[in-house]
């Protein structure tokens, strides 16, 4: 078997495939079996300062290319995520905690908890496209994006990964501004703001209208923004975005990411999905004469 582990930022990776935030890691348990079912990494379902219910029902559709989800970031708030991550530390693999916050003191009061509570690296959600006064809504302005970095990493001495939207005009913009900050490395992207209508109802099929489109459709913007960042910052990508097989892993590590994170195909395909993927890619590298996964990274840029 070819060489599949990989280093973000510190961190080492038995493999590059981690799982990305929101998609089967809601509680300790389902991340903890990620873990045992392959996964070289998991991100925890974003936290906040206080418990939230989320959005009403339906709040995700499957859609041509994938799905739209619109959850409104329900989780159980910072105090009781504690068990939850001594569950999903079990199996002794790096887990990221992802937290969401309106503003650089909570991102930073956030961080320092989930610290504390023994994650391997921070995911800075600026990127959620749907919720009032979150993500996205900071994480498309690069004066935040850089402030809340810069207050987050004075705050922790783990790494700090910040996770960017695509929906802006210049995702380098954002990158740079996020690296300006001190970030780590890069996770990009998270889900395009995207609806759907019901025609008999007459009226948009989520709960909350409008939502975040994610799965095969989207891989090609996935890419162009990794390629975009790669020549844009020095720090390490983690490529998402439609992620299913290992050939579209590779696309990503080509383009110029480290490592990846799925999201959509952990529906279809449970924990079948990282065992088939390592499979995928590895019979990938052995086609193509590559030794490792980390001599794949930014191969499509050439010389340029
Ligand atoms: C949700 C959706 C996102 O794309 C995200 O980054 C965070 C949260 C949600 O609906 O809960």
């Amino acid at each position: 078997m070819a060489d599949l582990t990989v280093e973000i930022a510190g961190l080492r990776l038995q493999n590059p495939f981690i799982l990305a935030s929101g998609i089967w890691g809601e509680t300790g348990a389902t991340l903890a079996r990620a873990l045992r079912a392959g996964a070289g990494a998991v991100v925890t379902k974003s936290i906040g300062t206080e418990p939230r219910q989320g959005y009403a029902n339906p709040t995700i559709v499957e859609v041509p290319g994938g799905f739209i989800n619109a959850m409104g970031l329900p989780n159980p708030g910072i105090d009781a995520y504690k068990e939850e991550l001594e569950t999903a530390l079990g199996p002794g693999k790096p887990v990221i905690g992802s937290i969401f916050g309106a503003d650089a003191r909570e991102f930073s009061a956030l961080a320092r908890r989930m610290e504390g509570f023994g994650v391997a690296a921070l995911e800075l959600n600026l990127s959620c496209p749907h919720a009032k006064g979150y993500g996205a809504q900071l994480g498309q302005d690069p004066d935040i994006t850089r402030k809340v970095t810069s207050v987050v990493k004075a705050a922790v001495r783990i790494p700090v990964f910040v996770k960017l939207t695509p929906n802006v005009a210049s995702i380098s913009a954002i990158g740079k501004a996020a690296e300006q900050g001190g970030a780590d490395a890069l996770c990009a992207v998270n889900t395009l703001r995207g609806m759907a209508i019901d025609l008999d109802l007459c009226r948009p099929v989520l709960g909350h209208g409008m939502g975040g489109y994610s799965g095969p459709g989207i891989k090609p913007v996935g890419v162009a923004c990794v390629y975009e960042l790669f020549k844009a910052v020095r720090i390490p990508l983690i490529g998402i975005g439609g992620i299913s097989t290992g050939e579209d892993a590779a696309e990503y590590l080509l383009a110029g990411a480290a490592a990846l994170q799925v999201g959509s195909i952990v529906y279809k395909k449970r924990d079948r999905t990282f065992r088939d993927l390592c499979r995928e890619l590895d019979r990938f590298l052995a086609s193509h004469r590559y030794r490792s996964v980390r001599s794949l990274t930014g191969k499509a840029h050439g010389g340029s």
